[in-house]
C-alpha cells in the first residue's frame, strides 16, 4: 500500500465532498442486475396468502402469480427463485411429491415460461424439504440422512425441473456428490444449456425460520440439519466445498445465509473466478423489516446491506427485497 503525501496536503475528504464526486470514485454499486427474487407458491385458485413471520411476503397461487412476476419483469430483475408450500397431505417420508410432474413448481415453471418467455430466468431449489413429512432435505433412515439414496432422487427432481423449462437448477440440499450426478444426467438427456447454481456453502443456520414457515416445514422438522449443512464456525471448509462443486460442473456457487457470512463470500471470491451469489435469507429479511417498522433503522439500510454483498465479491444476491428496491436502483 503506497501512501503519497500526508496531511495537510492529503485530505481524503476531498473526494467525498460532493455527490458527483462520490459517484465518480465509487468502487461498488448495486443494480437491478444483481437481484434474484424468491417467490412462494401455493395450490388453489385466487390465493395470495400472507406469511406470519415475513412482512409483505405472500404465497401466490398460479393464477395470481402474474401480480408479482409482472413487477419483476418490469423491474428487469434477471431471475426468479421458486419455492412451493406443500400441504401436509402431499408430504411423505420419501418426498415423492418432488417427482410429480403436476406439482406446484412444475406448474409454475410452465406458466411463467409460457407467459414471459425468456425475459426472466427461473431457478428452482433442488432438495426434498418442502415435500418430506420430516422436513429434511434428504431421506431419513434410523435418524440418519442418507446421502447416495437422496442424490438419486435429486437427480430425478433436477431432470423434471429441466424438462419443465427451468433455466437454473439449484441444489440446496448439501448432499455430497450431487452436482456431478445432476450434471451427468442433464447432459445425457440433452439439457446441456441448463445451468447449475450450487448452494455450495450452506450453513446450518438459525436464520431460516421464516422460510420454513413459508414452505410449511418448520413444525415438521425433526432435529436439525447439522449433519449435512455446514458448521458456522468454519470457513476453510467452504473452499473445499466450492472446489469440489466447480470440479463437478457447477456454473455458479452460492453462499448462504448472507450478512453473517460476508467473510466467507470474500474468501470464495478471492479463491475462485466463478460467479458467486449470496442468499439474504428469510431471517435476515424479517429482522431488517422489524427494525424498520420499529424505527430502529431506516429503509436506506436495505441498500447499504445489499451493497456490502457487492463489496464482499458477490455477483448477485437472492433477496426478498428485490421488487421493493428495484425502482430506487433504476
Ligand atoms: C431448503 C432451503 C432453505 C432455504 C432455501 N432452501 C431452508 C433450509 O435449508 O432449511 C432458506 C431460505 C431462507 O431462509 O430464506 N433446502
Amino acid at each position: 500500500m503506497i501512501i503519497t503525501g500526508k496531511y495537510p496536503h492529503l485530505r481524503l475528504r476531498r473526494n467525498r465532498n460532493s455527490d458527483w464526486s462520490r459517484r465518480l470514485v465509487r468502487e461498488n454499486s448495486l443494480s437491478v442486475n444483481d437481484l434474484i427474487l424468491p417467490i412462494f407458491l401455493v395450490d388453489g385458485v385466487n390465493k395470495k396468502k400472507s406469511i406470519k413471520t415475513m412482512p409483505d411476503i405472500y404465497r401466490y397461487s398460479i393464477n395470481r402469480l402474474s401480480e408479482i412476476v409482472d413487477k419483476a419483469v418490469d423491474n428487469k430483475i434477471p431471475m426468479l427463485a421458486l419455492f412451493p408450500y406443500t400441504p401436509k397431505n402431499l408430504k411423505n417420508d420419501l418426498g415423492s411429491e418432488s417427482l410429480n410432474e403436476d406439482n406446484l413448481v412444475c406448474k409454475a415453471i410452465q406458466y411463467i415460461k409460457k407467459k414471459y418467455k425468456n425475459s426472466i430466468g427461473i431457478m428452482c431449489d433442488v432438495a426434498l424439504d418442502p415435500y418430506t413429512s420430516h422436513g429434511h432435505d434428504g431421506l431419513l433412515s434410523k435418524g440418519k440422512i442418507l446421502n447416495d439414496e437422496t442424490v438419486r432422487i435429486l437427480v430425478k427432481q433436477s431432470l423434471l425441473q429441466a424438462q419443465m423449462g427451468c433455466d437454473v437448477i439449484s441444489p440446496s440440499d448439501m448432499m455430497d456428490g450431487r452436482i456431478g450426478e445432476i450434471r451427468k444426467s442433464l447432459d445425457k438427456n440433452n439439457f446441456k444449456d441448463v445451468k447449475i447454481l450450487s448452494y455450495a456453502v450452506k450453513y446450518a443456520s438459525s436464520f431460516y425460520g421464516p422460510f420454513r414457515d413459508a414452505v410449511g416445514s418448520k413444525k415438521l422438522l425433526k432435529g436439525d440439519k447439522k449433519t449435512y449443512q455446514m458448521d458456522y464456525s468454519n470457513s476453510q471448509e467452504a473452499i473445499r466445498e466450492v472446489a469440489l462443486d466447480i470440479k463437478e460442473g457447477a456454473d455458479m456457487v452460492m453462499v448462504k445465509p448472507g450478512m453473517p457470512y460476508l467473510d466467507v463470500i470474500k474468501i470464495v471470491k478471492d479463491n475462485f473466478k466463478i460467479p458467486v451469489l449470496a442468499y439474504q435469507v428469510s431471517g435476515e429479511y424479517s429482522l431488517i423489516c422489524n427494525g424498520i417498522k420499529k424505527g430502529i433503522i431506516n429503509e436506506n439500510s436495505i441498500i447499504e446491506i445489499l451493497t456490502s454483498f457487492k463489496r464482499a465479491g458477490c455477483n448477485a444476491v437472492v433477496t426478498y427485497f428485490a421488487n421493493k428496491i428495484a425502482k430506487n436502483l433504476k
